[in-house]
């Protein structure tokens, strides 16, 4: 069971105003998930935000499989989180995969597409495109989540029941510059969950997206520079400062758990209030000191 609802620390800086949460006067609530029995796929699942999102279903008694290509990193997953090599722009290993998984388990209950790349050298403009590193991204942040939908599909409207959680981003929503290839990928993973929720809803199956900020990942971490430095990226979300892989995770459960009933075939931005600031409103005063 996993009891959502801390007190927030970040190792990142945090501007402005120290970001005061409800603990620290008043109780903030929790909520508490069970996955027992459920069997859950989570791509890119090694490292970040996929690892945060694997390890919480896995806290929650669901048998949680982690498909990355890190085998590396893959050693230092816990122990209730399997591990399957796979590499999503491949559909043949994305069809294996679930095969797999269904054999072993039973079924399929959640997919959570999350394997993306961003490499810094894609932090260009159109004109500079590098085809070998568009197609590399097409192939996974795009075609992988099709393949893995494709294929979960399949089970799922079997089984009349199922979640897809698509990991999209606040790029997807808005843009920025130098990011011709990664921002409209994104959009289009918003609109795959919208499409395919559209599609099978009346099949026992919900199909969501969820945008995050800028989230403490080695993905960001890498970027820092092409993104302004870690003040100013943290600065520009409205709480302050850049999320944990957690704090994706908690929507995640919650979006994939039967008290999201009611939710199919639509986006949830977890972005520290980013989506709603307008670029031309006044950046906050901790950067005009
Ligand atoms: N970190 C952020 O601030 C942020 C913000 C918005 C959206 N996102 C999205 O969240 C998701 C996770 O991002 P992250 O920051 O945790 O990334 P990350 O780089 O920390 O982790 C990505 C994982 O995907 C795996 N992976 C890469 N290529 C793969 C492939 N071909 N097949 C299978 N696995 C592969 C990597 O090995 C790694 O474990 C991505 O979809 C990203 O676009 C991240």
């Amino acid at each position: 069971m996993v009891t959502l609802g801390r007190t927030l620390t970040s190792e990142f800086v945090e501007c402005g105003r120290p970001n005061l949460t409800p603990q620290n006067s008043r109780p903030s609530g929790t909520v508490q998930y069970r996955n027992d029995g459920r069997v859950v796929i989570v791509t890119g699942g090694c490292n970040g935000i996929g690892r945060a999102i694997a390890d919480q279903f896995a806290q929650s008694g669901a048998t949680a499989v982690v498909a990355d290509i890190d085998t590396q990193l893959a050693n230092s997953l816990p122990s209730a989180v399997h591990f399957r090599q796979v590499d999503v722009s491949s559909e043949d290993q994305c069809q294996e995969l679930i095969t797999w998984v269904v054999a072993t388990f039973g079924g399929l209950d959640v997919l959570v597409n999350n394997a993306a790349i961003q490499p810094p050298s894609s932090y260009v403009r159109v004109e500079d495109v590098d085809r070998t590193s568009y197609e590399r991204m097409l192939s996974i942040n795009l075609s992988g989540y099709l393949f893995m939908a494709k294929h979960s599909l399949k089970v799922m409207r079997q089984q009349q029941s199922g979640v897809v959680v698509n990991i999209s981003s606040g790029q997807g929503h808005r843009t920025a510059r130098q990011v011709p290839v990664y921002g409209p990928i994104k959009a289009a993973n918003i609109l795959q969950a919208m499409q395919w929720g559209v599609e099978y809803a009346r099949e026992g199956i919900r199909v969501v997206s969820v945008s995050p900020g800028a989230i403490d990942t080695p993905l960001v971490r890498a970027s820092l520079e092409a993104q302004g430095g870690e003040r100013e990226l943290a600065n520009r979300h409205p709480l302050g400062r850049i999320g944990r892989p957690e704090e994706i995770a908690y929507a995640v459960l919650w979006l994939a758990s039967s008290d999201a009933s009611f939710v199919t075939a639509t986006d949830l931005s977890v972005d520290g209030g980013l989506k709603a600031f307008g670029a031309f409103a006044d950046p906050y005063a901790a950067l005009r000191e």
